[in-house]
C-alpha cells in the first residue's frame, strides 16, 4: 500500500457528497482523483456541480477499481447490497476500506465482504459541519498501521477536527458530535425563540444568540479556562445570571443534556 491518491465515495448523499466536496476543497485529494457513486444521476450531478473534475458512476464495482481508498457512505440498510456489488472488484491487498455507516461494526463489515482485508479498515464518524470543513470526526481502525492512518488523518483533518478512538467508543462519539450538532442547534433554536418571546424580532434574536455563541466559543478557544470558570465570571451571586442559571437547574437542563447523550449513544 503506497500513498492514498484515488478515493471512491460509495453513496454521494448528504455525508458522502460533503466528504467528496470537502476532500477537494481541503486540497488533500485532487478532484480528478475522486470518484463518487449514487443511486440516482441527480445526486452525482449535485457533487459535480461543485467540482466538474470529480467522476461519477452509478456502477459501484467500476468505482472501486483502482481506488486506493473506498469510503462507504450509504445508509445501513443499503450497505449489504452495495458490498455484494463491490466485493469481487476490490483489491484487498492494496485498497483501504473505510465506512462512515453508523452502527455497522468491523465484524459486520468482514462478514459482508466475506473476509478481513489485508489492509486496515477504518470506521469514520463525521458530523454535518464537514460541508463547511468544520466536522468533528471520530475515527477507529481495526489495526495499527501508522503509515496508512496518518494519510487518513490528513484527509479528514483537512475537513475539521479528528479524534482517534476505540471502536467501542464510536457510538459515544457519534452521540457527542454527530447527534450533538443537532443538540447544539436545539439550544440555539430554543434561545432564539426565547428571545422572540421576550419581544425581539426573529432577525434580532437570531443575531444576538448566534453572536453570543460565537463570543462564548472565542473566549474558550483562546484557552486557559473552562465553561464552568467562565460561567462564574458572569454569574454574580444573587444577580440576574445566577437567577437564570438556578432556573435552568430547577428545570433539569444538565440532566436533559446528559440523558439525550446517553440515549443517542445506543
Ligand atoms: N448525516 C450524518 O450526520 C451522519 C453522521 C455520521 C455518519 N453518517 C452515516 O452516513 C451514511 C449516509 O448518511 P446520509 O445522511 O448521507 O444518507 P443519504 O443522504 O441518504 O445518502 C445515501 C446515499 O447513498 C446512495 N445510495 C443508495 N443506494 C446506493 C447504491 N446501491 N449504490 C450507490 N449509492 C447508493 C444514495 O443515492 P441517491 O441519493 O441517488 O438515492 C445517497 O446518495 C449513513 O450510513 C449514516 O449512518 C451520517
Amino acid at each position: 500500500m503506497g500513498n492514498i491518491r484515488k478515493v471512491s465515495v460509495i453513496g454521494a448523499g448528504n455525508m458522502g457528497g460533503a466528504i467528496a466536496i470537502g476532500m477537494a476543497a481541503g486540497g488533500t485529494v485532487l478532484p480528478s482523483d475522486i470518484v463518487v457513486t449514487a443511486g440516482h444521476q441527480l445526486s452525482i450531478d449535485r457533487v459535480r456541480a461543485a467540482y466538474q473534475e470529480i467522476t461519477g458512476f452509478t456502477d459501484n464495482s467500476m468505482a472501486v477499481r483502482g481506488a486506493d481508498l473506498v469510503i462507504l457512505a450509504v445508509k445501513p440498510r443499503q450497505l449489504p447490497d452495495v458490498v455484494s456489488e463491490i466485493r469481487e472488484a476490490v483489491d484487498y491487498g492494496s485498497t483501504v476500506i473505510a465506512s462512515v455507516v453508523a452502527g455497522v461494526v468491523f465484524e459486520d463489515l468482514y462478514g459482508m465482504f466475506g473476509r478481513m482485508p489485508d489492509t486496515p479498515m477504518y470506521r469514520i464518524i463525521p458530523n454535518t459541519a464537514i460541508s463547511r470543513l468544520k466536522s468533528t470526526t471520530f475515527i477507529a481502525s481495526d489495526r495499527d498501521v501508522p503509515v496508512i492512518s496518518e494519510q487518513i488523518d490528513t484527509i479528514f483533518r483537512s475537513m475539521g477536527d479528528v479524534i482517534w478512538t476505540d471502536e467501542r467508543m464510536l457510538s459515544c462519539g457519534m452521540s457527542l458530535a454527530s447527534c450533538g450538532i443537532a443538540y447544539a442547534f436545539r439550544y440555539l433554536d430554543a434561545a432564539i425563540r426565547g428571545g422572540m418571546a421576550l419581544g425581539f424580532s426573529e432577525v434580532e434574536s437570531s443575531r444576538a444568540v448566534l453572536s453570543t455563541m460565537e463570543g462564548a466559543l472565542a473566549i474558550l478557544k483562546q484557552g486557559g479556562t473552562t465553561p464552568r470558570q467562565e460561567i462564574l465570571k458572569v454569574a454574580t451571586p444573587g444577580g440576574y445570571t445566577a437567577r437564570g442559571l438556578q432556573t435552568m437547574d430547577d428545570k433539569g437542563f444538565d440532566d436533559a443534556v446528559h440523558s439525550a447523550l446517553r440515549s443517542s449513544a445506543g
